[in-house]
């Protein structure tokens, strides 16, 4: 790598390990390594692509800056490719920025931040078979040896995860934490085993026993603490699902939260939540209001496209009309070319849309509504990005409002959808469901 001296690989191996280990102390390591040594071109990659991971439009114009810096230092081959998928990536050719990705890691299997990256795009866009494809082309160059080793074995756990292989996850996610309790996102992997499996009470113990490590994590903190409050939510302790909102996962006092309110992960968290809570019967009070005026700011933001139906959840849910109308307008104009995303377009157009109408008929007590314009989707939503956990809450929507109106062959539908996803016989999964 282009650097001054062996000291700055040094730093942006720690830097890079903060990013893959979802610390929050990245920033000032960062900071610090592009101070010390500008012509380090893999420092200004990384950070152009930090600000990327906000997924938000806002923070695209300092991915650029890092682009550009990255682009006046001297770069090697490999580093001119990492410039190059930066520069495809902030332009939104997301697929373009994973074929870059994936050049690298064909000449450089052990370039973790390739790896990861290619993971993470790949992941939202609901591509799962392509992460697990990704880490298996490179996992038998890796060993216990290199550094980051703890890393790319979170990745494959995740991948494999999400691709319903929850026997051949669950090794390495346990294998990485064992090694790293810090490390958050194998943490975060075996939680979505535990989830997909209904092993609750597992679930809730493998977080309580990190949750001491999480003090130097990033905002994936609050979406471990919302990954616990979902087996609670399952098993039916809502007082303890409300406090954890308040307390962990949308503590509004909490410095993380109040550097970056609108944070895409923290408002998927907390506005799926509440929905779940809500078809479940449970009074929220007012805390859909702040959630609302977050998304009303943002309306035009077409960078995330998962969580647009969140922010729809946020409108409708405080009467918001004139809002809700706006935001799909905004979103129809991104879908036809305002969004300069090839990528995201037609996901916003195949998805996004239809996702957000059917919440918002949801919303207006429309629940056939709701249907029509949902079904046609269901199997595009994925394509949204997001994990299968978080996917589920649009068709708890679905399945909610078929059953309201009495659509007795539309839950049928959902049920075996869901009953597929986690590997569960359809007549277990219809008795379960018949119990209420
Ligand atoms: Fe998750």
């Amino acid at each position: 790598m282009t650097a001054a001296d062996e000291t700055s690989a040094v730093a942006y191996d720690a830097a890079l390990a903060s990013l893959v280990r979802f610390h929050a102390d990245l920033m000032p390591k960062l900071g610090a390594l592009r101070e010390a040594d500008p012509s380090c071109a893999m420092a200004h990659v990384l950070a152009g692509a930090v600000p990327m991971l906000a997924y938000t439009a806002k923070l695209v114009p300092a991915a650029r800056a890092g682009l550009a810096a990255a682009r006046h230092a001297t770069a090697n081959a490999r580093e001119q490719l990492h410039i190059a998928a930066l520069d495809a990536w902030t332009r939104g050719d997301i697929d373009a920025a994973i074929a870059g990705w994936e050049t690298i890691l064909a000449s450089h299997p052990r370039d973790l931040l390739a790896l990861f990256l290619a993971h993470n795009s790949n992941f939202w866009l609901g591509r799962p078979q392509d992460m697990r494809a990704s880490v298996e082309r490179v996992r038998l160059q890796w060993s216990p040896a290199v550094p980051g080793f703890g890393a790319m074995l979170a990745c494959r756990c995740f991948a494999q995860e999400e691709c319903g292989d929850f026997l051949a996850a669950e090794p390495d996610g346990r294998r990485s934490v064992a090694e790293d309790p810090g490390n958050f996102w194998a943490t975060h992997a075996v939680a979505h085993i535990l989830e997909m499996q209904a092993r609750r009470a597992e679930g809730i113990a493998w977080l309580g026993g990190l949750a001491p490590h999480w003090g130097s994590g990033n905002n994936l903190r609050h979406h471990l603490w919302w990954h616990r409050a979902l087996y609670h939510l399952e098993g039916g302790e809502m007082d303890v699902v409300l406090a954890l909102y308040d307390a962990e996962f949308r503590n509004l006092a909490s410095p993380l939260t109040i550097a970056m309110p609108d944070l895409h992960i923290d408002v998927q968290n907390a506005a799926s939540m509440l929905a779940r809570l809500e078809m479940r019967g449970v009074d929220v009070g007012g805390r859909w209001e702040e959630l609302a005026d977050q998304a009303e700011k943002k309306i035009g933001d077409t960078v995330s496209p998962f969580t647009l139906p969140h922010a729809m959840m946020a409108l409708a849910a405080t009467g918001r009309g004139g809002a809700a109308d706006r935001l799909l307008a905004a979103t129809q104009e991104a879908a036809s070319g305002a969004d300069r995303s090839p990528t995201r377009r037609p996901i916003l157009a195949a998805a996004v849309l239809p996702a957000m109408r059917g919440v918002r008929a949801w919303r207006e007590g429309r629940p056939a509504d709701a249907v029509e314009a949902m079904r046609p989707a269901l199997g595009a939503f994925t394509t949204m990005g997001g994990s299968h956990a978080q996917q589920d809450v649009l068709e708890q929507i679905f399945v909610h409002c078929a059953r309201q109106a009495g659509l007795g062959q539309d839950v049928a539908m959902a049920v075996a959808r869901f009953a597929g996803r986690r590997r569960m016989p359809v007549a277990a999964f219809s008795l379960w469901r018949d119990a209420g």
